[in-house]
């Protein structure tokens, strides 16, 4: 039943995203170590990542870590990294399968030269030029620095006169963000808290967005369809009158 609804749903054009919350409850839950949680976590994205290119979406964005994530215990952070590499390692060949177009964005090189490695060899093994699906991996990534960022390059920009002050639009303004992405459509967040944590800050201005008190590693695949469903049941107004 779901596979069949699941097939029936086309998203094509719909750039999606996931607040991935809940590991460290679940760990606790479960009477498990932190980087246990982590761990089911991953396994969840697995599932989650071939959904999301049946139902055709154009991209799926995950938050995998945020800029204040730093702050967590050293241990918890060294087990992160060890996922990251085993993860990469785990699922590319079938992301190639797939043909699912990875990226990472954020800054994670204070994950290390290993974990840069990695992405950038899993990054260049997953370079279609026409991919089934865009998965973008936000690592080491905040709303606030991203947009902070992209206003010092525009600064430069036209200080050197690449870029002129009236030139400035929203369009342009995406594409000096490192988000990958431009208008988000669709927010998903799980662990039953209702906040952005600093995700994509500027890209969330239309965006519909879903909570659900399901921790991430009890996500299942037939909670996303029913969340993209849902969404794809709901009118959009963009500040237009409809009636
Ligand atoms: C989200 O799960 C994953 C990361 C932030 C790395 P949490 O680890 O935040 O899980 P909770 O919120 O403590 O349950
Ligand atoms: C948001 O979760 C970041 C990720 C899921 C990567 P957090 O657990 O870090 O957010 P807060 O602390 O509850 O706001
Ligand atoms: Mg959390």
């Amino acid at each position: 039943m779901a596979e069949k609804k699941q097939s029936s749903l086309n998203l094509q054009g719909i750039n999606a995203a996931i607040i991935m919350d809940g590991n460290g409850r679940w760990a606790k839950k479960n009477a498990l170590n932190v980087t246990s949680g982590h761990e089911k976590g991953v396994d969840v994205v697995r599932k989650i990542v071939e959904s999301a290119a049946k139902a055709q979406l154009e991209s799926l964005s995950l938050y995998a870590f945020s800029t204040e994530n730093w702050s967590r215990p050293k241990k918890e952070i060294l087990g992160i990294k060890k996922l990251i590499i085993s993860a990469i390692d785990s699922q590319v060949p079938e992301l190639v399968n797939q043909e699912v177009r990875l990226n990472f964005f954020g800054d994670y090189s204070s994950f290390g030269d290993d974990v840069v490695g990695a992405i950038e060899e899993a990054e260049r093994a997953t370079a279609f030029e026409d991919p089934r699906l865009k998965l973008n991996i936000a690592l080491g990534y905040g709303g606030r620095a991203d947009i902070i960022e992209a206003t010092k390059l525009i600064a430069s920009d036209i200080k050197s006169r690449k870029l002129s002050e009236e030139d400035i639009s929203n369009e342009i303004f995406f594409r000096y963000l490192k988000a990958p992405i431009s208008e988000l459509d669709l927010l998903i967040r799980t662990g039953g808290d209702h906040r952005i944590s600093n995700f994509l800050l500027y890209h969330l201005a239309y965006t519909e967005i879903q909570f659900t008190n399901t921790l991430w590693p009890d996500f299942t695949e037939e909670e996303f369809i029913k969340c993209l469903e849902a969404f794809s049941n709901t009118e959009r107004r963009f500040g237009k009158r409809t009636l």
